[in-house]
């Protein structure tokens, strides 16, 4: 790859600028060979069970020995200016939350149910509050999630410390988004040690400089590994996008890499090269990066805005999704064409969801023991292996596993 050396762009052009350059050159080479290249790692092929998408028994052993030993995803928290500020999370599967700005640098996340009796406590989707008064029989919490006050407050001879305060939810903060950390206490835990070795790139997107353009939510009839795997291969792009996505994609070329436990693809548009040349600054709109965050975040840097999606299991073959799209302060005036740049992107999105749902009806009653893939999909086999380690298996059950 060689060095380029063009006036750092500014702005939602000059998004992750230090990593889409190098590899434009690069890509913009291989065109100019007329290659066809995956770059990844020579890794073979990797086969995965099938039973891992559809028995019971496997979800459960995930629930247990996965989803609490790791940082999970719970809401960007752009919206959230001033305090008092907050916002509702309803995640299927999960308990309903509220986050709440509780001072200049910090937010806090509580279960959105009234210690009372158990009513839900805030209706609104967001808002600005001192207090939030829970409906049912009208007990009172602060914005810090302490009781304020309870009517009829004579009708208890005592309140128990334990309903004096609204459950919180133990969550930090990182790349402006909040992340509920381990639910199994362990030291050794560190949401930084966690993201450090893909912390500089997320960092780059940017994400205080965006501002939230929509989300989406959706429940898809398909396990979350078949999903996850869907966004970590471009594999399927010149078949199953072949009148959405490909005409603008190259298709032919990308860079499969593994930052610890997480995942990058990187691929160019058709016009980069053209771009390239004639204006450099604006090699962003001609590139694509799709992140995993280990093991179900997916972060898309697309040329015109920035999703996360996250996915998260409520069965062994129902997945809750919920996707943020964001814009960068500086694209504001041509928020027009990021919001396309979205809808086109949702639109490809159903093409993928309808094929995975059918990919899990399939497995559902086929009688093939496994699942292959290719160099292609190096990153699949990754995400199996990283699972696998978490999970406990061997290293040669893992790469079969
Ligand atoms: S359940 Fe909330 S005040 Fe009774
Ligand atoms: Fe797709």
């Amino acid at each position: 790859m060689s060095d380029t050396t063009v006036m750092l762009p500014e702005g939602g052009e000059g998004v992750l600028n230090n990593v889409f350059s190098p590899y434009a050159d690069y890509f913009i080479d291989m065109i100019g060979q007329r290659n066809t290249h995956i770059a990844t790692e020579p890794v073979g092929i990797y086969e995965s069970q099938v039973k891992h998408y559809i028995c019971q028994d496997y979800f459960d052993h995930e629930q247990k020995e996965l989803w609490k030993k790791i940082p999970q995803f719970i809401a960007p928290i752009q919206t959230l200016e001033k305090i008092g500020d907050f916002i509702t999370v309803d995640y299927q599967g999960r308990v309903p939350m509220i986050v709440s700005k509780v001072d200049d640098n910090h937010c806090a996340v509580f279960e959105n149910v009234c210690p009372h009796r158990g009513a839900r406590l805030e209706h609104n989707k967001e808002g600005c509050k001192k207090a939030f008064v829970c409906p049912y029989h009208s007990w009172s919490f602060s914005h810090q999630g302490h009781l304020i006050a309870a009517r009829w407050r004579e009708a208890f001879p005592e309140i128990p410390d334990q309903y004096r305060s609204l459950n919180s939810i133990n969550v930090q903060q990182r790349f402006s988004m909040l992340w509920q950390m381990p639910g199994e206490p362990n030291p050794d835990f560190s949401l930084e040690h966690w993201f450090s070795a893909i912390d500089e790139q997320i960092s780059d997107i940017g994400f205080e400089q965006h501002q939230l353009l929509n989300s989406r939510e959706r429940m898809i009839n398909a396990n979350w590994k078949l999903l996850i795997e869907n966004f970590i291969e471009y594999y399927h792009v010149q078949s199953l996008h072949r009148n959405s996505l490909a005409p603008t994609l190259n298709g032919q070329l990308y860079s499969l890499d593994s930052f610890a436990q997480h995942g990058r693809i990187l691929t160019p548009l058709k016009n980069l090269a053209q771009v390239r040349q004639q204006t450099p600054h604006k090699t962003r709109r001609e590139m694509v990066a799709t992140y995993l965050l280990f093991p179900n975040v997916i972060i898309g840097v697309q040329p015109y805005h920035v999703f996360v999606s996250f996915y998260h299991p409520v069965s062994v073959n129902q997945t809750w999704s919920k996707t943020f799209n964001f814009i960068h302060k500086a694209d504001e005036g041509i928020s027009e064409v990021c919001q396309l740049d979205v809808e086109y992107l949702a639109e490809a999105l159903e093409e993928d969801y309808e094929a995975i749902e059918q990919v899990q009806r399939n497995l559902e009653t086929c009688t093939a023991p496994s699942l292959l893939y290719g160099e292609a999909e190096s990153l699949i086999g990754q995400l199996h292996r990283n699972l696998a380690a978490i999970l406990h298996q061997s290293g040669k059950e893992a790469n079969r596993a």
